[in-house]
Formats: structure tokens, sequence, C-alpha cells
């Protein structure tokens, strides 16, 4: 629908010389971004909370988290969890988050795009490609 509404845009503007439309890429992080807040709402605020501040010494902030430049660990962490003591903007933290093994591939790249996109300075959709195989690297050995 969206597609067929944006040819029917730029084929009316298309003689004035200017093409206003997205590209799939661009519509594809949209929809993971939006996705993302949803699952971000359901699987992580409680802790997090709502913006991502944290909460006091319990939980560690995700905006704005130098953490956040290790993202093959934020990929895991989302899917299995994570323990230990864990240092984030200079505060150590040492609680358990726990695994969200319910989580799909998809949804875990949405969330992953959603909170980069939100809170570290990305402006691209982190896609099903990556994710997939780092999910495979870390997944616990039983
Ligand atoms: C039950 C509370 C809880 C929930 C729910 C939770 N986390 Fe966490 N999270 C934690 C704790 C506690 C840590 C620190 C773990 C440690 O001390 O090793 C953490 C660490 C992190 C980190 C790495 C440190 C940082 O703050 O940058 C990220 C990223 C993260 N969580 C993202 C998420 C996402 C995304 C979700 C939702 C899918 C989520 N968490 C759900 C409690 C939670």
């Amino acid at each position: 629908m969206r597609k067929l509404l944006c040819a029917f845009v730029s084929a009316l503007f298309l003689t004035m010389g200017f093409v206003s439309c997205q590209s799939d890429e661009e519509i594809k992080r949209q929809k993971y971004i939006t996705e993302g807040i949803l699952l971000y709402q359901n699987y992580c605020a409680n802790c997090h909370q709502p913006k991502g501040q944290g909460l006091a010494a319990l939980y560690p902030p995700i905006a704005n988290s130098d953490y956040l430049q290790h993202k093959d660990s934020v990929i895991c962490l989302i899917r299995y969890g994570m323990q230990g003591p864990v240092v984030v903007n200079g505060k150590t933290y040492n609680r358990v988050m726990p695994a969200q093994p319910q989580l799909s591939d998809l949804e875990v790249a949405e969330l992953v795009t959603y909170i980069y996109n939100e809170w570290g300075k990305e402006t691209q959709l982190t896609s099903l490609n990556t994710v997939k195989p780092q999910l495979e690297n870390c997944r616990p050995k039983q």
C-alpha cells in the first residue's frame, strides 16, 4: 500500500524534477524501529525504564551506555541474558539479567535496531543477516 502510494507520488512529481520517496531500506528501518519500541516496552522497560535511563544501582542505563560499542555482546545478552559485574559509564552493576529465549531472531534484530537508532547514534538498521549468525555463535552449548 505504502509502495503503491509512493509510486503514485513519484509519478506525480517526476515531471517537476523532484522525487522524495523513501528507499526500501529506509522503510524497513522505520518498521524495525516501530516494532522495536513495542518489544522494548514489553520486555525491557520494566528494568531499564521507558527512556532507557536505568534504575539506580540496580539496572544499568541503555541510553548513552558506553556498553553499546559491543554490539555483538548486546545481540547475545538480549536472548541469553547476562550476569557478573559489568561497568557501564563508569559505574559497576552486578545483577542477573534473565534470558529471554522466546524472542525470535527477527525480534532481536528489531530491538537492536531500535536501541542503536534511539540511543547509539546509528541511522541504519541491524539486519537479520547480522543477528542470526551472532546468535548462533553465542548460543550456550549444552
Ligand atoms: C529483570 C530486569 C531486566 C530486564 C527485563 C532486562 N534487563 Fe538488560 N540488564 C539487566 C541487568 C541487571 C543488567 C546488568 C547485568 C550484569 O550485572 O551483568 C542488564 C544489562 C543490559 C545491557 C548491557 C549494559 C548496558 O546497560 O548497556 C543491555 C544493552 C541490556 N541489558 C539490554 C536489555 C534489553 C534490550 C532488554 C529487553 C529485551 C533487557 N535488557 C531486559 C536487567 C534487565
